[in-house]
């Protein structure tokens, strides 16, 4: 841990700071909602001496959210979600360009992790922006005695919200939680779009594989699922979708796709992708059954999605082949299973994540909840809120304007009749 510039921060080298510079400011061209949000935040200071916590990827586009909060007026710290997906350089920009206290290091240990995670609680934050939230349930867990000073917090992923319900309706959430995730320009476009992208980008990065011609098994038909789907389905893959939703499992079927148990699958697949939010989707069985090669990933939010604990008792030791790419040959067939990123977020450990332009929007979201805690100050209930749909309806038209597309309003006409009953065959 140093100190330069006065504070404290925890990245792997300062001197990377002027690439990250570079690609902060190569993010922001494609973030036009959140550059707004930032000018009429650096006009108004919403944020004025909030004190602020965000578990986020460390990632350019964070950066750029980090940005915002700042011209808002917060005194921010930033530690990373997830120990594979900090963008090193990206880090140390924050400190020595924009003074904004970071924890964070690609690869940094599990005990790191946690140790900075209780570093950003040593802050006594007001709100907490979480991605999964390990924040709010350490403080719940640990620092009870803090909890009076938490105005709110905001949480990006589906899964950090099941675990907000969860506190929820155990009695121990007792501060309004703002699901961001939730919002429809949130989880319709980066859930989708975005992980759809950048999962198959890591799965490429990792191993240059040619995904056309291969049969690729997604499991899990949520947001992130179709998404994966319907991009692999692009690059010319055969999808097969696993889920234990029927009314999923009958979409994948209408979109097309073939569907199937998990234990079927995996006697099928070259490469496979978990989505669930769920633990150990890919367990024992199914890696003993996989073809010699099968390659196998997460990029779910959470390194439990793959059974890789049970995998490694059934293999020899692994052998590492590329960075991101690890091998283990199962002791009962000699078959090689091929598992990317140590079974972590496949598209932060070895791409990039998400691209900036469907960040811009999820980070909105973000930004524009945090307003809405600070404003509400002691008037929302405890529990999960979500943003008002004019807020969502906001974001939606800035962005269609900064693409530069107009669309159609209602006529007069169309208005009295859409609130009319009288009028039929
Ligand atoms: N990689 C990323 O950048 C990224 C981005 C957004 C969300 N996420 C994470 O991805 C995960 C999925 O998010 P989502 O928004 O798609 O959630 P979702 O709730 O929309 O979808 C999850 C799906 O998994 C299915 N499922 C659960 N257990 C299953 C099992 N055992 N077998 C097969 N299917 C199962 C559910 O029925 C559901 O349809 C979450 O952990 C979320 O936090 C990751």
């Amino acid at each position: 841990m140093s100190a330069t510039r006065a504070i404290e921060f925890d990245v792997r080298d300062i001197n990377l700071a002027p690439d990250g510079k570079r690609r902060i400011e190569w993010a922001e061209r494609e973030m036009p909602v959140l550059r707004l949000i930032r000018e009429r935040f650096a006009l108004e200071k919403p944020l004025e001496g909030v004190r602020l916590v965000a578990c986020a990827h460390i990632t350019t586009e964070t950066a750029n959210l980090a940005r915002a909060l700042q011209a808002g007026g917060a005194e921010s710290m930033l530690i990373a979600s997830n120990p594979l997906s900090t963008q090193d350089d990206v880090a140390a920009s924050l400190v020595a360009d924009w003074g904004i206290p970071i924890y964070a290091i690609k690869g940094e240990t599990t005990e790191t992790y946690n140790r900075h995670v209780r570093t950003a609680l040593d802050f006594h934050p007001e709100i907490i922006i979480d991605d999964g939230s390990d924040v709010v349930a350490t403080l719940i867990k640990e620092r009870a005695e803090q909890i009076k000073e938490v105005i709110g917090t905001t949480e990006e992923t589906t899964t950090g919200i099941v675990r907000l319900q969860a506190m929820s309706n155990a009695g121990v959430l007792t501060f309004p939680a703002m699901a961001v995730n939730n919002a429809q320009t949130k989880h319709l476009f980066d859930n989708r779009y975005g992980t759809g992208q950048s999962t198959l980008d890591g799965i490429i990065r990792a191993t240059n594989i040619l995904l056309a011609g291969r049969t690729l098994v997604v499991v899990g038909y949520g947001w992130c699922g179709k998404g994966v789907a319907l991009r692999a389905r692009g690059m010319g893959s055969n999808v097969i979708v696993i889920e234990i939703d029927p009314i999923k499992a009958v979409e994948a079927v209408m979109d097309g796709f073939r569907v199937m148990p998990i234990r079927e699958a995996s006697l099928l697949g070259d490469i496979f992708v978990t989505v669930t939010g769920n633990r150990h989707v890919i367990d024992r069985q199914h890696f003993a059954n996989m073809k010699d090669g099968a390659i196998v990933c997460n990029s779910g939010h959470f390194d439990l999605e793959l059974n890789l604990t049970g995998l490694r008792d059934m293999s020899d030791e692994p052998v590492t082949l590329r960075p991101f790419v690890q091998e283990y040959k199962v002791k009962a067939n000699g078959h090689r299973v091929i598992v990317l990123g140590e079974g972590r977020l496949i598209n932060l450990a070895a791409a990039e994540g998400h691209p900036a332009s469907v960040m811009d929007m999820s980070f909105a979201n973000q930004a524009l909840s945090v307003e809405y805690l600070v404003k509400r100050k002691g008037n929302l209930q405890p529990g999960v809120h979500l943003l008002p749909r004019e807020v969502d309806a906001e974001i939606a038209s800035l962005k269609l304007q900064a693409l530069g597309l107009t669309i159609d309003t209602l006529t007069p006409e169309q208005i009295e009749y859409m609130n009319s009953w009288e009028t039929g065959t």
